[in-house]
């Protein structure tokens, strides 16, 4: 297993293509976006991530990193597209697994017997399977003739090269000549963390049930957080003094719950058990629902005519990913009410964002109200200016004196 190919080079995908290449790999990085391709050629990074710009360049140097937007032969096959949601006729969303099916296409057309496809993408227990069956389909090839496992990817972006040596790794393969390559592979760069080997399916569900327990516990903090506004205490104080408590730990409330993997991955359970999982789906629309709530709690607070900003787009602290933003939801929603809203999100370039101003913070600091929506270092180094001004915060931020 000496050439190794990343089919999709998203937030995962291009650090995964990086980090075996300095682990020694020979490696094609393949995305079907020609534009992606062109500007990794150039030798610059499409996504932001610490550090990815340093280890990209030192990858090319050692001259085993290509990219093409032709999935090419190799050794081993690692598939890193994304894998969104989308809703079914009846109403219960589900996994959207078009793009795992057509890299599935354009892998097989490549196969080689002995060949091993490692698929990446988080997906509902079951998929692998599947893979298997389009693999063979396209290739040609009997089942035994190749090897598929799973080992999803479980780093936090921010943190994501690190963590991609650093965190233990699931290893889920239907047989164990499949999970032995994978180990084989995974060990020479997961170098600080364990292997832990399981079946398939158990790994299929070991990523979703990890997001869904986030997303459940952040449920119950937004719903906290509607109780404390009914109260008008500080919900940041409650849960920090509750959690004081050795059998407690309340993770916080927020403007809602965004981004590709826990506003998204626990549909992949419900869609497929719609009726064995009320709470995973009541913890869903308590979380989609706390933006409309914060625009309430927003407007109740302004006086007639007054400009917003939401400070803050991404759907976490210190990344510029927008996907699933619950703070654009939140503009969206205060717009919805007749409010005047622009937004000051310093990880977007652009001059607007989804229709709405971009502005930098000097400027949205002299709008007349100012949402905190996420928890920015930038903001958090104006804490004492943002404060000074007609606020409602999101994070915490504000009251935390740490
Ligand atoms: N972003 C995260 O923080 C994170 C963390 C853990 C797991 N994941 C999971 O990893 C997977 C990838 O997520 P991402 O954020 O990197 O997605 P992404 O959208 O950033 O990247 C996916 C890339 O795959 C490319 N692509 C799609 N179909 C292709 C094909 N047939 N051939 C070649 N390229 C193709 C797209 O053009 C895109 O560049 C998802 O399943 C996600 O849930 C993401």
């Amino acid at each position: 297993m000496e050439h190794i190919c990343v089919v999709g080079l998203g937030y995962i995908g291009l650090p995964t293509a990086v980090t075996l290449t300095l682990g020694g790999f020979s490696v094609c990085g393949a995305d079907i976006q020609p534009a992606v391709v062109e500007t990794l050629r150039a030798g610059r990074a499409p996504v932001a991530e610490p550090g990815l710009d340093e280890a990209l360049a030192a990858a090319l140097a050692s001259g085993r990193l290509t990219f093409t937007c032709e999935t090419p032969e190799a050794d081993a096959f690692i598939i890193t597209v994304q894998t969104p949601h989308l809703t079914q006729s009846d109403g219960v969303r589900c996994a959207d697994l078009r793009f795992v099916e057509s890299a599935a296409r354009d892998v097989a057309a490549r196969l080689k017997p002995g060949n091993l496809v490692v698929l990446e993408s988080t997906v509902p227990p079951g998929t692998c399977r599947r893979l298997e069956a389009w693999l063979a389909a396209g290739s040609g090839l009997a089942e035994d003739e190749f090897h598929v496992a799973h080992c999803p990817e479980r780093v936090i972006p921010g943190r994501i090269l690190r963590e991609l040596a650093e965190n233990d790794r699931i290893v889920g393969a239907r047989t164990e000549a499949a999970a032995h390559l994978a180990c084989g592979l995974y060990r020479r760069v997961a170098t600080g963390g364990r292997l832990r080997v399981t079946d398939d399916i158990t790994a299929e569900m070991c990523k979703l049930v990890e997001n869904t327990f986030r997303d459940v516990n952040i449920a119950y903090a937004n719903e906290l957080s509607r109780v404390a506004e009914r109260l008008g205490i500080d919900v940041f104080r409650l849960i920090e003094l509750a959690n004081c408590h050795p059998r407690v730990n309340i993770l916080s409330p927020g403007v809602g719950v965004g981004g590709h993997c826990i506003a998204v991955d626990p549909w992949f359970i419900h869609g497929l058990f719609p009726d064995d999982t009320p709470l995973i789906a009541a913890a869903r629309h308590v979380n989609d629902q706390k933006p409309l709530l914060v625009a309430d709690a927003v407007q109740r607070r302004l006086a007639p005519g007054a400009r917003v900003c939401v400070l803050g787009l991404a759907y976490k602290p210190d990344i510029d990913d927008l996907r699933e933003s619950p703070s654009l939801a939140l503009c969206r929603a205060l717009r919805a009410r007749g409010v005047p809203v622009a937004a000051c999100e310093p990880y977007a370039a652009a001059a607007a964002v989804d229709d709405f101003d971009n502005v930098p913070l000097d400027a949205a600091l002299s709008y007349d109200f100012l949402v905190l929506a996420v928890g920015h270092t930038l903001f958090k180094e104006r804490r004492a200016d943002i404060a000074a001004r007609p606020h409602y915060d999101c994070t915490g931020v504000l009251s935390d004196n740490s």
